[in-house]
């Protein structure tokens, strides 16, 4: 389909699954939706649709993408569309964009990159007319921001083209949008693993194994079901509980959840020679059930102890110094209390749902596992369950109850991700009778 500046984007259409062709086809809508499951094709297609749809975009309005940071659009968009090696290669040179910039260039037309988390940048977009508006990870982006983007669209023609990864059934995108899609001007596309075309067999295989319970419904089905019942719906303390360690090749990382009040805890991430991550060592301090409560310079001392008292499997060595300390946003105080005593700690990821998937992953794949010592997290974890009332929101958090050992956990495990990602074993399918 040459278009009026000369641009073929027919070849690309080539490589695409029957679905992508559809929905790029169909996308003339006002509204135009792909949603589904995780590396369906969704993004590749949508771009493609974007391509078009910049080429034949309105002159009288402006162009945005919204992402929910600048540097998630440039990661999941503009980078996609620039790498040479990519799907959509042959158009890399039509596309300009510097790191950090607000705008990037596409086929000569200006289009302004917008983070819906800055303030500074929704203003950029409030007072605009947009010919054209393109949305990553719509459900992570606030229902008013998305409003006030479709107020935007006010020239003839102009589009809003958005992808999405499934959420809760009472979430404002499907409940306020999908659901009226036959009242709205709105399209939308359900993707599945197999409407992406480069997938192989042994991929897909591999990525449902990585899945289990309401994620397992949401990123591989592409179900908009309920956050229900346990969080961690794979735990098995006898598959995943060692009372014997293998040899640990490395202590990535300490997890703290800091508390005065409540509970205290430490948990220690090493990875096995066997290619598995373990939580090898925990300290748990509870000043209610012990009637005292400790101060920072204490808490600092016993977890120094602690770990100069762990003895490393498989060797005389007793001791340990993890490569990373990691402690939770909201401790900023005990932060500066290590760093007097030489501790280097660092503030730990606390995005709650993407921690909860990737150590939920770990879990289901035999890739994490905890040794017996640590009770506090294998006391917590039966009661850890996703909270009904947030649910019927229209949001997923699990209950705040005890989740001190298990929020530690997560820290070490999310905030050190990029050095076991890699290093860490396949995933291995549980057997039948763990998690049911
Ligand atoms: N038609 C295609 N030809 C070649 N590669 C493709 C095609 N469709 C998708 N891919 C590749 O498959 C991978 C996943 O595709 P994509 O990013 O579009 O999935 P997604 O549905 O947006 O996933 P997520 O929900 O994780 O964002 C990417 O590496 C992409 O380049
Ligand atoms: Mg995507």
């Amino acid at each position: 389909m040459p278009s009026r500046h000369g641009i073929d984007l027919t070849g690309i259409c080539q490589i695409m699954s029957r679905k992508q062709i559809r929905s790029i086809m169909e996308c003339t809508a006002r509204i135009n939706l792909w949603s589904g499951a995780v590396s369906s094709g969704k993004t590749i297609a949508s771009l493609l649709a974007l391509l078009f749809a910049v080429v034949r975009a309105p002159n009288n309005g402006l162009i945005f993408i919204v992402g929910r940071s600048l540097q998630t659009v440039e990661r999941n968009i503009i980078e996609v569309l620039m790498q040479p090696a990519g799907p959509f290669g042959p158009f890399a040179r039509y596309i300009s964009h510097t790191r950090g910039a607000t705008t990037a260039s596409i086929f000569g037309r200006t289009v302004h990159l917008i983070g819906a988390s800055d303030v500074r940048a929704e203003g950029r977009i409030r007072g605009a007319t947009a010919a054209l508006i393109y949305v990553d990870e719509l459900t992570l982006i606030p229902e008013a921001f998305f409003t006030m983007c479709l107020s935007r669209l006010r020239v003839p023609g102009a589009k809003l083209l958005a992808t999405t990864n499934p959420d809760g059934p009472s979430h404002w995108v499907r409940k306020n949008f999908m659901l009226r899609v036959d009242s709205l001007d709105m399209r939308q596309w359900h993707f599945v693993l197999d409407d992406n075309p480069s997938l192989t067999e042994d991929y897909k295989a591999a990525v449902k194994t990585e899945y289990t319970g309401l994620f397992y419904d949401r990123f591989i089905l592409g179900r908009w079901c309920l956050a229900e019942g346990a969080v961690y719906s794979s735990w098995t303390p006898s598959y995943h509980v060692v009372t014997e360690l293998p040899p640990i090749d490395a202590y990535l990382g300490l997890g703290i959840d800091y508390g005065t009040v409540n509970p205290f805890a430490a948990e220690v991430l090493g990875l096995g020679r066997d290619g598995i991550l373990y939580l090898t060592n925990e300290l748990y301090y509870d000043s209610k059930a012990r009637r005292r409560e400790l101060s920072d310079h204490e808490y600092s001392e016993q977890l120094r102890d602690f770990l100069a008292g762990i003895e490393q499997p498989h060797t005389r060595q007793r001791g340990v110094s993890p490569q990373w300390t990691i402690v939770d946003p909201s401790a900023a105080s005990f932060r500066i209390q290590l760093y007097k005593d030489g501790i280097n700690a660092v503030l730990a990821n606390n995005e709650v749902m993407r921690g909860i998937r990737t150590v939920s992953s770990l879990l289901a794949t035999g890739r994490l596992r905890v040794h017996a010592s640590c009770t506090g997290w294998i006391n917590e974890i039966p009661g850890y369950s996703w909270d009904p009332t947030a649910a019927e929101a229209g949001f997923d958090a699990p209950i705040k109850a005890a989740d001190h050992a298990l929020d530690a956990g997560r820290y070490a495990a999310v905030t050190t991700e990029a050095m076991w990602r890699y290093r860490i074993t396949d995933p291995v399918p549980l057997p039948s009778t763990v998690g049911s």
